[in-house]
């Protein structure tokens, strides 16, 4: 399978706008699904702080990026038009989705250039929480805000009174509202760089009514480009339902303290299903873990008469169709991620560079976006299973994400693992861990550490999956 050759046909978008993309009311009944959205990526002002921010991007004016739905199975698509000076794409974070519309620059199609449209089509076999962001000039258009929710809608309805997505996610502003450096290669050669502002849907620690004595399903999504935020919520009822958009077999208790947190790494997911306090006016608080103490992240407030629902009455979540791994007869692979051995500049092409090399993977570092001569980390049979060995052997933490499949960890040495299906496994310090899959998505899928001065400095490459 070649690499994507520049066409710049192929980037013109071939239809009009279609219905009017729309925030999801927040804690109101779960919204219906969407077919066809445009998203129209632009640079615009908001007030993160008291005061507004210029220079964030969305796909919108005045507002974050709105939540997406879908229906699982059903045909979607997003015409992605883009308003900026810079090129872009968009990529659909952990949806197993054919090749071609994966919205990786080079790899799958041409950077879209200011003023011309991507249509982006495909259908989710898996319904969950994943979520969009652009894979060109990613630093810059993540980093002022350009990421947002995707939600694929269960074909059966597992009976929740409100969906609340929250969307994780930091700025690098000063107390005026300023733009700091976005990254600094102090950062970027370490665990990245830490934003300044913790928000929640673009708003500090902001406050969603729900229905009292109703049962939600929280939908968190950890959009930041460095942060792995440690989540617990203090006297939540209810249980923890999936991570990165997949069910688990066996729901977990919700973390209710500090020491218990949940790890969400940058590109994680974590569905949390929890029945409201039944008394009007009574809160419950998502926090995190931050240095130096703890904070709310967003609050849930029960408004109106106590619905009265119990946990007991949520039906479990379907499985998604997902093939098992023969693990006896598995391909294995070995993966190290660790330091560049050399500092060449990395050839981003029109999607950014950062200017330095730092990571590699297998001592190879990324040489870039546009590089033409970089080959595949692996290539992989379709239909075969296969075992991944991810080496970390820095001190610091590597959510590392494949696109197009999903696999789950079956070893670690550092920790019982979940076997989870995920499209991100949150690698800590020195960790090994062994994930297992079946290739069964043909393409050059991307592979990367989604600290994003971590994938724009080396710590990126590409699995190929091939027929015949
Ligand atoms: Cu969420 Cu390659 O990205
Ligand atoms: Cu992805
Ligand atoms: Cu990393």
């Amino acid at each position: 399978m070649p690499r994507f050759t520049p066409n710049r046909r192929q980037a013109l978008g071939l239809l009009g706008a279609g219905a009017a993309a729309a925030l999801a009311p927040i804690g109101a009944r779960v919204a219906s699904a969407q077919a066809h959205v445009p998203l129209d990526i632009q640079a615009t002002r908001y007030p993160i702080l008291d005061r507004p921010t210029s220079g964030l991007f969305s796909t919108r004016p005045g507002a974050p990026p709105p939540v997406l739905r879908l229906k699982q199975h059903e045909a979607f698509a997003a015409d992605v038009t883009n308003l900026t000076d810079a090129y872009t794409t968009m990529h659909w974070h952990g949806i197993r989705l054919p090749n071609e519309m994966d919205g990786v620059p080079y790899l799958t199609q041409f950077p879209i250039a200011k003023g011309e449209t991507f249509s982006y089509r495909f259908a989710s076999p898996d319904a969950g929480t994943f979520w969009y962001h652009p894979h060109c000039m990613t630093m810059e258009q993540m980093a002022q805000g350009l990421t947002g929710l995707l939600i694929v809608e269960e074909a059966d309805d597992p009976g929740f009174d409100a969906d609340i997505p929250l969307n994780l996610k930091d700025f690098r502003l000063n107390d005026a509202g300023e733009w700091l450096d976005l990254w600094t290669p102090r950062g970027a050669a370490r665990g990245g760089t830490f934003g300044t502002v913790i928000t929640t849907n673009w708003e500090v620690a902001p406050t969603y009514a729900a229905p009292a004595g109703g049962l939600v399903r929280l939908r968190i999504g950890a959009t930041d480009t460095t942060r792995v935020y440690r989540l617990f919520l203090p006297g939540a009822a209810g249980q923890v339902i999936a991570l990165d958009g997949h069910p688990l077999d066996r729901p977990e208790p919700i973390p209710q303290v500090e020491e218990d947190a949940l790890l969400l790494g940058p590109g994680q997911r974590a569905d949390i299903a929890i029945r409201v306090p039944s008394e009007e006016g009574a809160t419950l608080p998502l926090m995190a873990r931050v240095p130096g103490g703890s904070r709310a992240l967003a609050v849930i407030r029960a408004e109106g008469a106590d619905a009265g629902r119990d946990l007991a009455e949520l039906r479990p979540l379907s499985p998604n169709p997902v093939a098992i791994p023969d693990l006896a007869n598995a391909r294995r692979e070995e993966f190290v991620f660790g330091w560049s051995p050399d500092d060449m500049l990395p050839n981003n092409g029109l999607c950014g560079s950062l200017g330095y090399t730092f990571w590699s993977i297998n001592r190879t570092p990324w040489p870039g976006d546009a590089a033409e001569t970089a080959g595949p980390l692996a290539t992989l049979r379709l239909g075969e299973s296969v075992v991944l060995r991810l080496r970390n052997e820095s001190p610091n933490d590597h959510p590392i994400h494949l696109h197009g499949l999903i696999f789950r960890p079956i070893a670690s040495n550092k920790r019982a693992v979940r076997p989870h299906w995920t499209d991100t496994a949150l690698l800590l310090r020195e960790e090994t861990m062994d994930v297992a899959f079946v290739a069964d998505n043909p393409g050059d899928w991307a592979f990367h550490c989604h600290v994003i001065e971590h994938q724009k400095t080396g710590l990126a490459g590409y699995i190929r999956v091939e027929e015949g």
